[in-house]
Parts: C-alpha cells; structure tokens; sequence
C-alpha cells in the first residue's frame, strides 16, 4: 500500500466562518505536495489540524491503513503517527541552543533518566555536517538557533524530521521572505526528502518553488479543494493560468 494518509469529508469553522468544506484528499509515500491557494483559503488551518494543533468539526483521517480517533487527537498524537509540522509564524525557540531545539520534548536519556547532552550534541554536530552542509563556519550544536540563516532553520526542522524519522513534513511557507541563495537551500532540503521516502505537504506562494519540487498540486480556495492535479499533466505556465482563473471566480 502506497498511501500514508487520507482524509475524507473534513469540515473546519471559526465562529459563523466555515474554513474547510468537505475536503478531501490523499497523500502517498515519497510524495511532495503543493497546497496552492489565495490567502485565507485555508491552507494553514487545514495542516494545523492535521498536525493535531486545531481540531476539525468533522472529518475521517486515515494514517498507514488506519482511522484515527480524531477526538483524542493532538500535537503528540500526530507526531507519534509520523507528522512533523513546521508552522508559518515559526520564530519560537531562536534563543535555544540548536542541540536542545532538535530534541525538545524528544531527550536522549541514559539508563539513569538524565539527559545526555554528550550523545545530543554529538548527533546534532552529524546533521549540521552532514545535512545542512554546515563544515568549518563556526557553527555548533551549542550555537543559538538564531546563528543560523533563515533557509538554514528550515533545514534544522527538516533534519530534525528525518533523524526521528517521521513519515509526512509538513512545511508553511518556508521560502517565504528567504534570500535567493536561502530559497535554493529549502528546496534542496525539500528535494532529498523524497531520496529519504519522506512525504511532504508544502504550503507556498511561489507557484515556481512548487513547481520545483511538488509532484502533485492541490489547489484550495475558500476553504474547498478545487483541483487536485499531477505535475505530468500540466505545465507550470498552465498551472500558474489555472491558479489565476479559479482566484479570478472567486473576485
Ligand atoms: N484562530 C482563528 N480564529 C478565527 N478565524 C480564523 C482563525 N484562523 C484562521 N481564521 C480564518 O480562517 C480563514 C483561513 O485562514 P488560513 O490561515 O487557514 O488561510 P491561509 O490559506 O493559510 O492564508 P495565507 O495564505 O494568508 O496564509 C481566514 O478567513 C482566517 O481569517
Ligand atoms: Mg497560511
């Protein structure tokens, strides 16, 4: 079985506001979807509750084959499934030591229940080496998480994701308001997920970077999903047009 997760007829509202209207979709194993879409459609509010952090009205969420109990719910529960979620208003934790915001919440103990913060620093000096290409610039796990670039701390919690081996990353605007060079990063990083049979959920702006890396669009735009659409199948100028059309009846 291919599919790591399916949602079926999730409802969302905020108030009298209906957010999420019967959306329903897959994701399957080593896939990278966009989720394109005017601001307030509803991206943000969908991946927070599929990462436990709000909760849907309604819905059926399947996860490796299995329904959810989606009463019980929460940031923890999804992690434990395999979701890691990086957020839009991502900013938390900047004056952390890179090595205690990698395994926040998820120590190395010894036999004794104490941190080991030797093992921690250890493994986190391997993914800055290894992952964020970060040799010899001064950088260490004792560093602060604000030492590192923008496109670097996206790469931190994508690092992060792969060590713990979680399944799906889900990724809120990670390129937005990141230099060139640091947008090239994060794509990359998007890239080598899939060498790792990660999926991913990219929410964006830029219909190029989705482009880039995506294999799957899905478009939203008041809160309904309005296209679903494999990248083998359209172009990105026919992608960008289709974008535009489905805004422009919603004008
Ligand atoms: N906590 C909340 N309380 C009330 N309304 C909310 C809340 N969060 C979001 N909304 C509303 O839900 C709608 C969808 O918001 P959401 O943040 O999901 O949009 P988005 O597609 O992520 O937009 P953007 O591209 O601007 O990030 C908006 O109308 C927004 O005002
Ligand atoms: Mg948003």
């Amino acid at each position: 079985m291919n599919e790591i997760l399916n949602l079926k007829n999730a409802f969302k509202t905020y108030g009298k506001t209906q957010v999420l209207k019967d959306i329903n979709f897959k994701l399957n194993k080593s896939e990278v979807i966009s989720l394109l879409g005017d601001n307030g459609a509803g991206k943000s509010t969908l991946i927070k509750c599929l990462s436990g952090l709000e909760k849907f009205d309604k819905a059926e969420l399947i996860i490796n084959e299995k329904k959810v109990n989606l009463k019980n719910y929460d940031i923890k529960n999804a992690r434990d499934l395999g979701f890691e979620t990086v957020y839009q208003e991502s900013s938390v934790g900047l004056e952390q030591e890179i090595f205690r915001n990698i395994f926040l919440g998820r120590e190395i103990t010894n036999t004794f229940g104490f941190i080991n913060i030797k093992k921690e620093q250890e493994v986190s000096m391997h993914l800055l080496q290894n992952f964020l290409g970060l040799r010899g610039v001064g950088i260490n796990p004792n560093s602060k998480v604000s030492s590192l670039s923008g496109g670097e701390r996206q790469g931190l919690a994508i690092a992060r994701a792969i060590y713990f081996d979680s399944k799906v990353i889900i990724l809120d605007e990670p390129t937005t308001a990141l230099a060139i060079k640091e947008v090239g990063k994060v794509l990359n990083f998007i890239k080598t997920l899939q060498e790792h049979e990660k999926s991913c959920i990219l929410i964006t702006h830029n219909i190029s970077h989705a482009y880039e890396v995506s294999n799957r669009f899905i478009i939203l735009e008041r809160g309904e999903i309005k296209a679903d659409i494999k990248k083998d199948d359209i172009s990105l100028i026919e992608l960008q047009s289709k974008l535009l059309t489905i805004q422009n009846e919603y004008q």
